[in-house]
Formats: structure tokens, sequence, C-alpha cells
């Protein structure tokens, strides 16, 4: 509780993580390593090209690299962060650790084979009133995010993604073909579920995902609804509803 933000937005402000990273050792959002191992082995093969992306001060890294993962790049844009978990991996050359924005990513494309991020959206969605419906602030940040994502990845690549956010109200954000990938989603956890979403680059969206993406488009493109309200006691509307 001690670095509760008075107010959810600050979980979209880089200055609350510096201030957060400065004291806290180690926090771990959705369950560490052991929750979800088990789907993680399912897609990721220990060999692979691996890319954290927003790594916090997860022990996430270093339990996978204790699992036998040999090769994960960490970003994230709290400088704070990266430079403690740099100087206590700094025995572990299989770990790197790097200042950067998830929006602006700093490799060419086609380098890496995974991309994981765990609780790093739900951080840009903390603002957010209506879950079936994002903001458009926050949807142009979440595409920026998820066209860097895609860019990274290798053809066959799998975008894996961690989240308490049911699959009503995330897929909606994942289906677009523009990211040519294909989704699958699992779920781990015992009284309270997670998500861990497989997003596989250069499959096509399923049908239903297809569908989705054309019904949120036109949503989108779609006037507002003309709503009207009853304006005086013209009408006797407790009549009209048989009360
Ligand atoms: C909820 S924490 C999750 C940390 C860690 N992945 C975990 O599982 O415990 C969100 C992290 O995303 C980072 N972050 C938020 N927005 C970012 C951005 N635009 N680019 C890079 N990192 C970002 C924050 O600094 C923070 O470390």
């Amino acid at each position: 509780m001690e670095y509760l933000p008075d107010s959810n937005v600050r979980y979209k402000d880089v200055d609350y993580w510096n201030e957060r990273y400065r004291t806290e050792e180690s926090f771990e959002w959705f369950g560490d390593f052991t929750k979800f191992d088990h789907l993680l082995r399912q897609h990721v093969g220990t060999e692979e090209n691996i890319l954290m992306l927003g790594c916090g001060n997860s022990a996430l890294s270093y339990d996978m690299y204790r699992a036998g993962y040999t090769s994960i790049t960490n970003v994230d844009y709290s400088n704070v962060c990266v430079e403690s978990m740099a100087e206590r991996h700094k025995d572990c050359a299989q770990l790197s650790w790097l200042c950067m924005d998830a929006r602006r990513l700093a490799f060419p494309d086609g380098v890496f084979d995974v991309v994981l991020e765990k609780g790093t959206l739900d951080a840009m969605l903390v603002e957010e009133r209506d879950p079936w419906k994002v903001s458009e602030n926050t949807a142009r940040l979440l595409h920026q995010v998820l066209l860097e994502v895609s860019r990274v990845l290798k053809p066959g690549g799998r975008f894996i993604s961690v989240t308490f956010a049911q699959p009503h109200f995330r897929r909606g954000l994942y289906a677009r073909a523009e990211y040519d990938w294909s989704i699958k989603h699992y779920h781990y956890g015992n009284s309270f579920h997670y998500f861990l979403y497989v997003l596989t680059k250069g499959e096509e969206l399923s049908s239903e995902d297809a569908a989705l993406e054309r019904r949120l488009l036109e949503e989108a493109e779609a006037p507002p609804t003309n709503i009207r309200f009853q304006e005086a006691d013209s009408e006797d509307f407790l009549n009209n509803i048989g009360l």
C-alpha cells in the first residue's frame, strides 16, 4: 500500500514510476513466474530472443533466466528502474537492461522471437472509465505501442501479454489486421483469473476476431446516436411504462 498513488492517473506518469523505484526493491504484478510458467513453456523456447516490455522491478526475467531462457532484453521508460535492475543483475550476461519508451522501440524490424509484457499495457489503460470503449488518446497510445511490438517481431514471433483484462475487453484492442497476428488466450490463477494472450505474427485473425475488428471500426466511424430527452412534463412517462 506504501506505493499506492493518490490517483490512478499517476500510473501513466514516468515520474510516478521513477519515484516508486527509488525505494521499492521488487513488486510482482499478476503473480510470479511459477503461476504461468506452464503456459510460457508452451509458447516460448528457451533459446529464443526475448524482449521484456516495461520490465519494472519484477523478478520475471531473472526467474526465466534461472529456468534456462538464454536471451532477455529488458526495457522500461523509468531510468531509475533500469539502472537499479542493471546493477542488481550485473553478473548475468543473458539479461540486458535499456531505458526505452515502448512507443518508440530503438530496434530494427523483425529482431525478436518473443515480446513479453506483464501489466505494462494495463498501466497505460488506468484512466479509462468505460472498459468497453477506450478513449481516443489511450487508443492512440496503445496503437503506437502495438505497431512497434508487431514491427520488432520476426515472422512467426509471438507477443505475449499478461493482464487481468478479460477477453471481451482486451480482444478488441488486439484484433487489427494491421498488426498481422492471430489471437489466442489462456488463463491462470485460482480464485481470481489472470489472462495470458498469445498473438502470433504472420497468422491471420480468426473470422470472429476479423468481424470484431470490422464492428469496432464501424462503430468508431458512426456518428453519435441522437438521443431525445424529455424536455418538460409534456409526456407522462410513468403512464407510458405502465406504473
Ligand atoms: C504495472 S508495472 C509492471 C511491471 C512488471 N512488468 C511486472 O510485471 O511487475 C508497469 C511498468 O511499465 C512501465 N511503463 C509504462 N509505460 C511505459 C512506456 N511507455 N514505455 C516503457 N515502459 C513503460 C512502467 O515504468 C512500469 O515499470
